[in-house]
């Protein structure tokens, strides 16, 4: 009898853990957004109602480190103190610099292109790892994924902003902290947790040899629909990168939901560029499934946050050097910045 009543206590313990478990059970929700309002059918929560949508996304409103965010270039400071970032793409020493133009060997990585129905977003397979470090990084970074951003204009798509300026898209490099923790997710939630390369997309007549893998035609095509998945190999991750060292950087948050605060953005000084044609084609995957009607994935873009005195950091020496950060922001400096970035 008395065994019987244990189970039975413990049976019921664990029926209890399991409701008392279910209402602020995140899974419920953990799919449940959108950037924008859809055509027909039910409410999905945008932006604007991340935060309040569910307890465990409440970063979303109330953070006040959050990303993306508008780059004012006048309150940019030098930061002698920034290396330059490290790539590491084989482990020993096979370290891949642009200018020893090595060949693509070490160098290449593979990953599985997907149609999440939010990104075009490439996973990074457990084979080949990519590491970075340097820059205002005290860690060594994994490369876990390749997420785009794009707009259904070209003068709208990425998620920062440069002086106010959008560009048409934004290739966002998502690298976790692999010394400290395990795994992505939980990386994610933690201290020092992710590094976010950002890469602004330009429209040119050529294209950016990595992009141009992901986006040619035959490629680009087998992602149209949402769950689509398509398997690429011999990447040179190098190529991804615009030939500069100058970045800007400053700790933010990811763009998406639950929001944590524990990303610092590196955001690459030159953007890369992708043709007329590739853009179009990312203008033409869609949200959903087959079955479903279409909607353009194009837009996937949270709004610019409020940096809220945050510093944002820069290795580009305008040879007048803003002293500690933050307290002593440079507001007036006379300086002549990358050519590029006053464009
Ligand atoms: C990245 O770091 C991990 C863990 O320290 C290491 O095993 C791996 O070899 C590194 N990869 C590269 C390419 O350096
Ligand atoms: C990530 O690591 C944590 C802690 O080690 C583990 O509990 C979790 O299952 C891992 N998640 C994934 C997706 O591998
Ligand atoms: C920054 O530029 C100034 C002027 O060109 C130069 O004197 C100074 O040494 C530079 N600082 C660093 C850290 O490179």
């Amino acid at each position: 009898m008395d065994i019987i009543w244990e189970l039975f206590i413990i049976l019921h313990a664990n029926f209890l853990t399991c409701i008392s478990a279910q209402p602020n059970a995140p899974k419920i929700h953990e799919g449940w957004w959108a950037y924008k309002e859809v055509v027909q059918g039910s409410f999905v929560p945008v932006p604007s109602f991340w935060g309040l949508v569910n307890s465990a996304w409440n970063l979303c409103s109330v953070g006040k480190r959050q990303s993306p965010i508008n780059i004012e270039t006048s309150h940019m400071i030098f930061d002698p103190f920034l290396t330059p970032i490290r790539l590491n793409t084989g482990g020993r020493k096979n370290i891949c610099h642009r200018e020893e133009g090595n060949a693509a060997g070490p160098c290449q990585v593979g990953g599985t292109m997907y149609n999440t129905g939010r990104h075009v977003s490439l996973r990074m397979d457990k084979e080949h790892l990519v590491n970075i470090s340097g820059g205002p990084m005290t860690y060594s970074h994994r490369l876990e994924e390749i997420r785009l951003h794009f707009g259904s204009e070209d003068g709208q798509g990425s998620e920062h902003l440069l002086n106010g300026q959008a560009f048409t898209g934004e290739v966002q490099l998502i690298h976790y902290n692999h010394e400290l923790y395990t795994n992505y997710t939980e990386a994610a939630k933690s201290p020092n947790g992710l590094v976010i390369v950002s890469i602004f997309m330009k429209i040119a007549e050529t294209s950016n040899a990595f992009l141009n893998r992901m986006l040619n035609r035959d490629t680009i095509t087998r992602i149209t629909y949402k769950n689509d998945a398509y398997l690429l190999t011999g990447l040179n991750i190098e190529e991804i990168y615009p030939e500069t060292s100058s970045f800007i950087t400053y700790d933010g948050s990811m763009t998406i939901p639950p929001c944590f605060e524990t990303a610092t953005w590196i955001l690459m000084n030159k953007p890369v560029y992708i043709t007329r044609m590739q853009m179009h084609s990312l203008r033409l995957l869609s949200q959903n499934q087959p079955s479903q009607i279409f909607l353009s994935m194009s837009d996937n873009i949270r709004p610019v946050q409020p940096l809220n005195n945050r510093c944002i950091r820069t290795n580009i020496n305008f040879s007048m050097q803003g002293k500690d950060c933050p307290n002593n922001r440079a507001q007036k400096l006379q300086y002549r910045v990358n050519e590029w970035l006053l464009k």
